[in-house]
């Protein structure tokens, strides 16, 4: 089979102890059939939670990777609220910079989002770099994309999900430019994520909504990687 990479955002949702309960139940689900070694499964959660998930994952020997879900254009210093690479090395290994929330509702820019992946470079952190269409900008050095469509968010009005032969065509694109991984994100589920991953120049989806529910999550890891 080929390597695949499944991205959970959990975006702001979920507290300390929905967080504990959807881990539990996860792992239980996963203990019973394993996650084949080619399927890489990282969950992107609130900062708040990423101490109490990296611990629960490590004592259950879990197979889930750890992200976060952005990181500060700055390193060590009078930045308030903000929350660095350095800081966040230490947690997760991971992290999603340029989803389109973000973009759009806190006015990220080309320019700031290049200074966050330049920082988590620095800090050898896998960085998953969110593109909305084939002319996006991408920081030098970036080598995983999640190609998503803002209007297949699941959660904007009258979303609709990307037809798999055009996702293809435009994660080619970005792997024709070098990139190493690109995932489709946009209302990817248990139902869909096959035709996505059947697509050559696809390695995996970027989940939101369907990652908020452990079992749903799971029905959809193990459909990938049925396909
Ligand atoms: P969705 O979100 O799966 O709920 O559409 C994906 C994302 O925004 O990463």
């Amino acid at each position: 089979m080929k390597p695949l990479l499944i991205g959970g955002n959990w975006k702001s949702n979920k507290t300390i102890t929905e967080a504990r309960e959807w881990l539990k139940q996860f792992n239980l689900l996963a203990t019973n059939s394993r996650i084949p070694k080619e399927v890489t499964v990282v969950l992107c959660a609130p900062y708040t939670m990423l101490k109490v998930l990296k611990e629960e994952m490590v004592a259950a020997a879990s197979a889930l990777e750890l992200g976060a879900q952005d990181v500060s254009p700055f390193s060590d210093g009078a930045y308030t609220g903000e929350v660095n690479a350095r800081q966040l090395k230490e947690l997760v290994d991971w992290v999603i910079i340029g989803h389109s929330e973000r973009r759009k509702n806190f006015m990220e820019t080309d320019e700031l989002l290049a200074k966050k992946v330049e920082q988590a470079q620095k800090e050898t952190l896998k960085v998953i770099f969110c593109v909305q269409n084939e002319t996006t900008p991408v920081p030098a050095g970036v080598k995983i994309i999640a190609y998503e469509p803002p209007w297949a968010i699941s959660t904007v009005s009258n979303w609709k999900t990307e037809d798999p032969t055009r996702a293809n065509l435009v994660c080619q694109s970005f792997k024709k430019k070098g990139a190493a991984i690109v995932l489709y994100g946009g209302s990817a589920s248990p139902e869909n994520v096959q035709a996505f991953v059947r697509q050559p120049a696809i390695d995996g989806v970027l989940s939101g909504g369907a990652s908020l529910d452990a079992e749903k999550f799971w029905n959809l890891i193990k459909a990938a990687y049925a396909s």
